[in-house]
Order: structure tokens, then C-alpha cells, then sequence
């Protein structure tokens, strides 16, 4: 067997063990992903129609359907560069955050008004190097807190993955500064083994 396959084989297995995997598919979700966004929406009532949202790190749409359903009426901007599933309310750009063409589509989508919540399921590829992954990985968290800063409205909300490791502390007491309650959390549908948590920030300060 060659290392391709040993890894897709462990991946296959892994699916297959993993209740949320099996849900997604069942349900015809587009990713297990879905599931997490959906806990984090249930315990901290995140949503409501009409609300208008940035998602950043939007492929392949798990998150995006599940914002489409319950913003009805609202506004979201889902931005990735890979292709997104998306239901046809969401504004889809395809491209980077932190791209000035990205930072284009996004002004022009949302014109006078600003947000009530940025959502960020950003993560970089994984190199293997866990230093320079987890760079990566506070890069795109820092990238999700410029665009709080930039595009929400006083009071908005921001919610962003991040992996635990360097630079977790650092970037969460800067975001407590400028919200007015900060907090972490690690959804059930978040895999056991792996190091990823997400930031919930409520109440933007405006600065
Ligand atoms: C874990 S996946 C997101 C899964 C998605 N929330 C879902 O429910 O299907 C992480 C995504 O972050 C995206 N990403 C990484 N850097 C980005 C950036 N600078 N701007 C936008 N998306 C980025 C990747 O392309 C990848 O699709």
C-alpha cells in the first residue's frame, strides 16, 4: 500500500467512526462542519433573521447553508478561496481575506451599512512544522479580527477557530479589550484529538 492510500484509508475509517460524519452524510450536509457552527448558534444564540454576516474560511459551505437557513432575509458574505456550496442568498467571493480584491468585493457588497457578526472557520494548510502552523494558524486569526474591527457595527459579535498554542493568550486579551466578554470554547462536533477551540466575542466596543 502506498503512503497515499495508508492516509486515505485512515481518513476513510476515521469518517466512518465519526458520528458527526455519518450525520452530515445521512442529513446530505455538505460538511460535518455544519455541526459545530450549529452547537455554538444553540448555546450562544447567535443568529437571527435579518441579521447581516461576514463568513470567512467559508469552503466547501457546511457553515454557509447553515447561515443561509437562518438569516433569512439578512445579509451573508461568504468568502473563500475555494469553491463554496452555497444555497443562492449568500454573496460568494472567491478569494483570499487580506486580498485588496477580496476587501473590494466585500465593501461593495455591503455598501453604507456594517455587520452584525464575523465568523471566521479560517485554517491554513498544514505543513506538519507545528511552529509554523500554528504562525499560520494566529495569522488567519488575526486576519478575522481585522476584518471585526473594519466592518462591524458597535455591539457585533465575532466568532473565529483558533488552535491552542502559541500566541492563543495574547490574541484573546487583546480581543477582551475591545469586546465586552470574550469566550472559548470547544463545541462537542470539534474532534477530541485535535487542538481546535473557537472565540466567541460579544459586544463589540467599536475600537
Ligand atoms: C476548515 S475549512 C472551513 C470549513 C467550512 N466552515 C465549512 O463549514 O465547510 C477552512 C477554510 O479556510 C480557508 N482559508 C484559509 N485561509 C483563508 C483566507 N485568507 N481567506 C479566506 N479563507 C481562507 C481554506 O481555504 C479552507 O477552505
Amino acid at each position: 500500500m502506498t503512503r497515499r492510500s495508508k492516509s486515505s484509508h485512515r481518513w476513510l475509517s476515521r469518517q466512518q467512526r465519526d458520528p458527526y460524519a455519518r450525520q452530515a452524510a445521512s442529513e446530505g450536509q455538505v460538511s460535518r462542519a455544519h455541526f459545530k457552527l450549529k452547537q455554538l448558534d444553540e448555546r450562544f444564540r447567535l443568529l437571527r433573521p435579518g441579521m447581516r454576516v461576514l463568513e470567512l474560511g467559508a469552503a466547501p459551505g457546511g457553515w454557509t447553508v447553515y447561515l443561509e437557513e437562518r438569516l433569512r432575509g439578512g445579509l451573508l458574505i461568504a468568502c473563500d478561496p475555494r469553491p463554496i456550496s452555497a444555497g443562492g442568498s449568500a454573496v460568494v467571493i472567491e478569494g483570499e481575506y487580506g486580498d485588496a480584491a477580496t476587501d473590494a468585493a466585500i465593501a461593495e457588497a455591503l455598501g453604507e451599512t456594517r455587520l452584525d457578526l464575523v465568523v471566521s472557520d479560517m485554517a491554513p494548510n498544514i505543513s506538519g512544522v507545528r511552529a509554523t502552523d500554528q504562525a499560520r494558524a494566529m495569522y488567519l486569526a488575526d486576519l478575522a479580527l481585522d476584518a471585526a474591527l473594519r466592518w462591524l457595527q458597535p455591539g457585533g459579535d465575532l466568532v473565529v477557530k483558533l488552535f491552542q498554542g502559541e500566541g492563543v493568550d495574547a490574541w484573546i486579551a487583546d480581543v477582551r479589550g475591545r469586546f465586552d466578554k470574550v469566550h472559548l470554547v470547544k463545541p462537542k462536533a470539534s474532534r477530541p484529538d485535535s487542538r481546535e477551540v473557537y472565540a466567541v466575542a460579544r459586544g463589540f466596543s467599536g475600537a
